[in-house]
């Protein structure tokens, strides 16, 4: 494979490949912080049309550690304000000499779009609400290192289903894996049609609650929202925020995540963020490890596409 568009495509063995590498690579540069030279030479482009913190940087890193450079650019202060098109953008960026070119961009199907007009790998950094690939991948290494396997899992992803790119690849993914995946939220945010996908559909987090043992938060959108928001952020709050009493009534051992950016006292209180169940700070150092490896993979397949062979030595 050339591009990272999106887990739906990916074989079950394209997505344990990109674990395992991960999981080495992690290992190998002292939990994401040592250098390697695996990709020296190479260079990783950044094309950001929206925000980000995590994804953004995790990916400059990520590179960087491998030993590649990288070419950062924002749409804000770029020639877009002048009327460049974003694949006039793109074209000029990969003219300069890149290896990939990492995209974020509010429209769904932009990624899919360059790969067809560049040369060079394409790596989906989140396009609109459809798909956010390296999320649903770091999300799953975390399950995966706490609890070992995803088979058999009950993973539920609560809130803003509608408006996530996250919820998407995390469906794909947790699928494939075999998990069982609920869906729970607002019904103005969890359409009941997402049953056609094999997975559970739940109003009542109350009554889901006792069965899950990872709970991803998701982040009400409220930039995607053209109206405002139903239920309000208190009624939310009060039906879907993980507190402590919820807590309480959870398995002993549940996973608390998020893929952040959080906001603090509607999905979760900071009770939760910052307790012992809490993986939120681990998702993010996860996200260097598996955005090294689909670097790493990309660069090499599809000769090195198996991690039988141990990558570094
Ligand atoms: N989770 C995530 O995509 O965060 P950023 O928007 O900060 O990249």
């Amino acid at each position: 494979r050339r591009h990272l568009l999106g887990l739906q495509d990916l074989s079950v063995d394209e997505l344990r490949t990109l674990l395992d590498t991960a999981q080495q690579l992690k290992e190998a540069t002292n939990n994401c912080r040592e250098k390697l030279s695996l990709l020296a030479g190479k260079t990783c482009a950044n094309l950001f049309f929206e925000n980000s913190t995590r994804t953004r940087n995790s990916f400059s890193l990520a590179a960087k550690r491998l030993g590649a450079d990288t070419v950062e650019f924002s749409s804000s202060g770029s020639s877009v304000a002048k009327g460049e098109t974003f694949i006039d953008t793109a074209k000029t960026i990969e003219a300069m000499g890149v290896d990939w070119v990492v995209t974020r961009h509010q429209t769904p199907g932009t990624p899919h779009l360059l790969a067809r007009e560049l040369s060079c790998s394409v790596l989906n950094a989140g396009d609109g609400p459809h798909e956010h690939p390296t999320q649903g991948l770091l999300d799953i290494l975390t399950i995966r290192q706490h609890r070992g396997n995803i088979d058999g899992l009950t993973v539920a992803l609560v809130g803003d289903i509608a408006h996530s790119r996250t919820a998407r690849s995390n469906i794909w993914g947790l699928k494939k894996l075999g998990a069982h995946v609920i869906l729970c939220g607002p019904s103005t945010l969890v359409s009941h049609r997402w049953r056609e996908l094999d997975v559970e559909v739940a109003y009542n987090l109350d009554e889901i609650l006792p069965r899950c043992d990872v709970l991803n938060l998701l982040r009400i959108q409220f930039e995607r929202q053209t109206t405002r928001p139903f239920p309000s952020v208190h009624e939310y709050a009060n039906l879907y925020a993980m507190n402590t009493d919820r807590m309480r009534r959870s398995k002993s051992d549940i996973l608390i995540m998020a893929p952040g950016p959080i906001n603090r006292g509607v999905e979760i209180t900071p009770e939760v963020a910052d307790g012992p169940h809490s993986v939120i700070l681990e998702q993010v150092t996860n996200g260097i490890a598996v955005r090294m490896a689909a670097l790493w993979l990309l660069a090499n397949a599809p000769h090195n596409s198996s991690t039988s062979e141990p990558i570094v030595h």
